[in-house]
């Protein structure tokens, strides 16, 4: 399914994303591997085969029009850019909730424009975006986070709507806890956490399985999922608030 084509992997110097650009390149696929950290960005594509560097950052609009001049043809697109910080409403900090929010979501509309037009176009394509449960309610600490999540998720159901008739596949991933730099930031528990290392391979099994939506690992993602559709009121009082 990926011998051979060329995939945009946004987010892919650490993480999930880096993890994932192994697997796919694997798979066969020629990466265009972007993010902020050239350096990061240089040694994952000297160790992958057919892989290239694309230095980008999602929040600069001169940084993703420069990148994406220079991105050629591609055959599918994969937005795994994320940031987060805890930060609740007491110690909400304007600079912070932007950025999150910038990087999450706004980066997704600011880069996918500049590829999904031309799959439209051609009758052909792959976009793949890494929500989060985390997007499915409002969970306390989450200002900045859970919206942006919440809206890039949501972006991808726009996107279904436009391009499930024209030869384009859409597809939304929303992992649990995944043991990153982002998680490190965390003092509570978290139940079900994985590894970047498995979280890519739960990643690419939704991607091979042409599903819409993907959540994982499926304790945490039942509970996500039911709460999605139980009264506000009863969610509440599951997640003790
Ligand atoms: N960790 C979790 O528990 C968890 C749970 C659910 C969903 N997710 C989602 O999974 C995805 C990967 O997260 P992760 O946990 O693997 O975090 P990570 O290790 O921090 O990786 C995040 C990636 O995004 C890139 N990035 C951040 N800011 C950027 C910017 N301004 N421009 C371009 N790239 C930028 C980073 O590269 P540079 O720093 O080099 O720019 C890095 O490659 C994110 O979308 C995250 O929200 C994570």
């Amino acid at each position: 399914m990926f011998q051979g084509k060329t995939y945009w992997l946004i987010g892919a110097s650490e993480g999930l994303g880096r993890d994932l650009a192994g697997l796919l390149a694997e798979e066969g696929a020629q990466l265009v591997l972007s993010a902020r950290n050239a350096e990061r960005l240089d040694s994952l594509a000297a160790s992958l085969p057919g892989a290239r560097a694309l230095q980008m950052d999602v929040t600069d609009d001169a940084s993703v029009r420069a990148a994406a001049s220079g991105l050629g043809e591609i055959d599918g697109v994969i937005y795994c850019a994320g940031a987060y910080e805890p930060m609740s409403a007491e110690a909400w900090d304007v600079d912070e909730a932007l950025k999150v929010s910038e990087v999450n979501y706004t980066g997704a509309l600011r880069s996918l424009g500049h590829v999904v037009p031309g799959m439209a176009a051609r009758g052909a394509g792959h976009v793949v975006l890494i929500g989060s449960l985390a997007g499915f309610r409002g969970l306390p600490g989450a200002i900045g986070y859970g919206a942006s999540k919440s809206a890039l998720m949501h972006l991808a159901e726009n996107l279904y709507m436009d391009l499930s008739r024209k030869g384009v596949t859409v597809q939304q991933v929303n992992p649990g806890f995944i043991k990153t730099r982002l998680t490190e930031k965390n003092s509570f528990d978290m139940p079900f956490i994985i590894t970047s290392e498995d979280a890519a391979r739960r990643t690419l099994g939704a991607m091979k399985s042409g599903r819409f939506a993907t959540s994982y690992p499926w304790q945490m993602a039942a509970f996500f999922r039911l709460g999605a559709v139980l009264p506000i009121r009863l969610f509440r009082r599951l997640m003790g608030a």
